[in-house]
């Protein structure tokens, strides 16, 4: 059995005990891979290293322009590793092959995006008096913990990690114990090919309740990022608010779709398609409700049972397979677990609602109508090919409904009219609104969430704010 190591201080390196964490392939529950487990002295010593190189002031006095071609090599080597890196990460976390190397592929994006950054941290002058000169400069915090989830293993920690880089941080990551094995083979290859100096990437590999909560209370570690569940995103506040350190906190979402009366159906139909069954729903901003007018209801459900029969599951690496396994055991039990409640609550399967009858962590494309707005199945993230559809009827109640959970990620609006869909998205609350479609988002547009999915914005320009910190020096003229 192949084992992982950690990656400290440039080099791979074993964890202080012996504990390994096996990794297993969604589509054939087969064990692929062992992750060596880190405990307190395996953070102790990344940190220690992040902190040295940080220390050394290699990155933060590195010209802008220098650390601007370094975060352009770093990209071109994760493309180098796109094919291989994204076969490894199609075998542990279980979406389409394309996919997987498509992760590759966003995070050298996100290096070239954030290295057009770094030479645009710009502070201010202000106008004290004449006997003064005041100014504002930009710096890092120092030691950045990124702790990763699974479902988008490498992108999830470019998406930190390239803007906090930029900034001129060194970083510990902690990727996530279901998906670790193509970060830290693939990825830390890139890092490493690429020649970062020693220290400023780390990455440690260990349980979240663990490793990841040894990160975040580490005296040392200046700034937390997360990416994951409201609950554990809750701990990490916590944990940061003990040390009164800042942390980006990006988490789940029961996102809704919108459809008013005059909707174009084909379009409501692709949404669905790469909104809930891409990558078996696993994503933050998944379209996971849909609200749809009484007076097309019907036509509107008839095409999405349509869409659910056309639906081809399978394994990430099968050609022309649509939908993909959940994660684990537990995500699938999970999703059983809701589909069951959904029925018993009173909701109607118009396709799907047990697991697939085969190996391996396979779930059928869910998609329940007639759900009622205080249903668990309507309120929860639930984090599979699960569509809740609820109706209304006058536009006010379907404002209400979409907004009455506790979370607010994503929303959309299906419209032909354009002041319906200005007006309709004025009023959801979510941090990205889509119109006609679905993810429409890309690097440079900010994302984050309202309510409960949390409150700082990642990607686009404003990110790199959250990676530094202000200092104003004033000179006594
Ligand atoms: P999680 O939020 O617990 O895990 C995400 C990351 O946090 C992992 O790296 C984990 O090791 C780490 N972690 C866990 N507990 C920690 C702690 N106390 N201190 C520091 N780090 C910690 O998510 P989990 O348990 O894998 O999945 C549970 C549910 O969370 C899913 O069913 C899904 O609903 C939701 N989820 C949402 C994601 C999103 O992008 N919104 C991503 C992953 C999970
Ligand atoms: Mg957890």
């Amino acid at each position: 059995m192949k084992k992982y190591q950690h990656y400290i201080n440039g080099e791979w390196t074993d964890a202080s005990s012996k504990d390994l964490i096996p990794v297993v392939n969604p589509a054939n529950e087969e064990i692929i891979g062992e992750v060596t487990c880190a405990k307190d002295e395996d953070i102790n010593q990344a940190v220690e290293s992040a902190k040295k190189a940080y220390e050394s002031r290699i990155l933060v006095d590195m010209n802008p322009m220098e650390r601007a071609k370094l975060m352009r090599r770093i990209a071109e080597e994760l493309r180098k590793v796109s094919k291989e890196g994204g076969a490894l990460l199609c075998a542990e976390n279980g979406k389409l092959l394309a996919a997987s190397e498509y992760e590759f592929i966003d995070a050298a994006n996100y290096f070239d995006y954030y290295s057009g950054l770094t030479d645009k941290i710009e502070g201010q002058t202000i106008p004290v008096n004449s006997q003064v000169m005041d100014y504002t400069v930009y710096e890092p915090y120092g030691v950045s913990g990124h702790i990763v989830p699974w479902n988008f293993p490498i992108a999830m920690i470019a998406r930190s990690l390239a803007c906090s880089f930029a900034a001129g941080n060194s970083t510990v990551i902690k990727p996530a114990e279901l998906t670790p094995l193509a970060t830290t083979s693939y990825f830390a290859q890139a890092i490493h090919n690429a020649e970062v100096p020693k220290g400023l990437i780390n990455i440690v590999t260990g349980y979240g309740s663990e490793a990841g909560a040894a990160l975040t209370a580490h005296p040392d570690v200046a700034q937390i990022t997360f990416t994951g569940s409201v609950k554990t995103g809750k701990a990490i506040l916590h944990a940061a608010a003990e040390r009164a350190v800042p942390a980006v906190v990006e988490l789940g979402g029961k996102s809704a779709a919108v459809v008013l009366p005059d909707a174009d159906i084909d379009k409501v139909v692709n949404a669905t398609k790469v909104g809930i069954f891409s990558q078996a729903g696993q994503i933050c901003s998944a379209m996971s409700r849909m609200i749809v007018h009484k007076s097309i209801k019907d036509e509107v459900l008839e095409k999405l049972s349509k869409l659910a029969t056309s639906i081809k599951v399978g394994p990430g690496d099968e050609e022309g397979v649509d939908l993909t396994p959940v994660i684990s055991e537990e995500q699938l039990q999970k999703v059983e677990n809701y589909a069951r409640s959904g029925l018993q609550a009173g909701a109607k399967a118009v396709s799907g609602g047990n697991r697939v009858d085969r190996k391996g962590f396979f779930f059928e494309p869910t998609i329940y109508s007639d759900v009622k707005p205080d249903m668990t199945i309507a309120q929860e993230e639930i984090f599979g090919p699960f569509l809740s559809v609820l109706d209304y009827e006058d536009h006010e109640e379907a404002i209400h409904i979409a907004n009455d959970t506790d979370y607010g990620l994503a929303a959309g609006v299906f419209t032909k009219d354009v002041d319906m869909a200005t007006k309709t998205a004025s009023r959801l609350n979510g941090g990205q609104v889509y119109v006609n479609s679905w993810f429409t988002g890309s690097i440079a547009t900010p994302f984050g969430g309202y309510k409960q999915s949390g409150y700082s914005r990642e990607k686009g320009q404003q990110a790199i704010k959250s990676y530094l910190q202000l200092k104003n020096v004033g000179i006594q003229l």
